[in-house]
């Protein structure tokens, strides 16, 4: 999917601050999500990692998505608008073992899907919970995106005590697992949304990419017509 060169996409304006956040509508199906060309970055992880509570975070804003301490709260594919400039993209989460199999096919299905067919899919952030070690559902989600080409970032989420000796250790083992696979290690950022750690990096990241993301993702589309 998307190669950007870095250098080239610091020339672009950096975008910092959200002075706008909105929810934009929830979506059963790939099919039905927005048709507009505005890059799309899609929360994915295991049920319960920390996907809603850290949009909500990013826009400051504690009501915007739904959150809950039973896992398998976010059950569709939901728009939330930033800036006017690029969406965050809340997906239901995987691997929630007390949910019936075919409610978890569908949701497997929804998310797949998504992630596969998405032509304004940008990159992926793959959460996933810094206090426990690399989960097997986890490293198969990233070797699909390998296979796929998909761009993704992994963000460590609930990282409320980032120096912790058990988050250190988690962090290495990841690095340790993605190395088998992977000549060069994914962009990796730290998240605590209840201690509001993180907000700045992820910013940035997506700040250095937007300008050069919007016109793939025009062309793409230009294609699609
Ligand atoms: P699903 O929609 O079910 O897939 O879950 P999700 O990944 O969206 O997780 P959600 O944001 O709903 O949060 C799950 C639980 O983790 C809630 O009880 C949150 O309060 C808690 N949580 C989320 N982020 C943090 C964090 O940074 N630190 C801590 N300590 N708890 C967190
Ligand atoms: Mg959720």
């Amino acid at each position: 999917m998307l190669r950007l060169d870095n250098n080239a996409a610091f020339l672009h304006q950096v975008e910092t601050k959200i002075y706008k956040a909105e929810y934009r509508g929830s979506y059963s199906t790939v099919e039905k999500c927005p048709e507009a060309a505005i890059p799309e970055f899609a929360f994915v992880g295991r049920s319960n990692c920390g996907k809603s509570s850290l949009i909500n975070y990013l826009c400051s804003n504690p009501k915007l998505a739904h959150v809950s301490s039973t896992p398998g709260k976010t059950q569709s594919i939901n728009y939330f608008l930033v800036n006017e400039r690029w969406f965050w993209v809340d997906l239901p989460g995987y691997g929630y073992a007390k949910r019936s199999k075919t409610q978890r096919e569908a949701w497997d299905k929804m998310l797949k899907s998504y992630i596969s067919k998405r032509k304004q899919l940008a990159y992926i952030f793959q959460l996933v919970d810094s206090r426990i070690p690399p989960q097997k559902n986890d490293l198969e989600m990233i070797s699909y995106y390998g296979e796929a080409d998909l761009p993704f970032v992994i963000v460590f989420t609930k990282a409320d005590k980032p120096n912790s000796p058990e988050i250190r250790k988690n962090i290495n083992s990841w690095k340790e697992q993605l190395a088998k696979d992977w000549e060069e290690l994914p962009p990796m950022m730290l998240s605590s949304s209840s201690q509001n750690r993180g907000k700045e990096q992820i910013y940035e990241f997506v700040s250095a990419q937007i300008g050069e993301i919007e016109k793939i993702i025009e062309k793409r589309l230009e294609k699609r017509q």
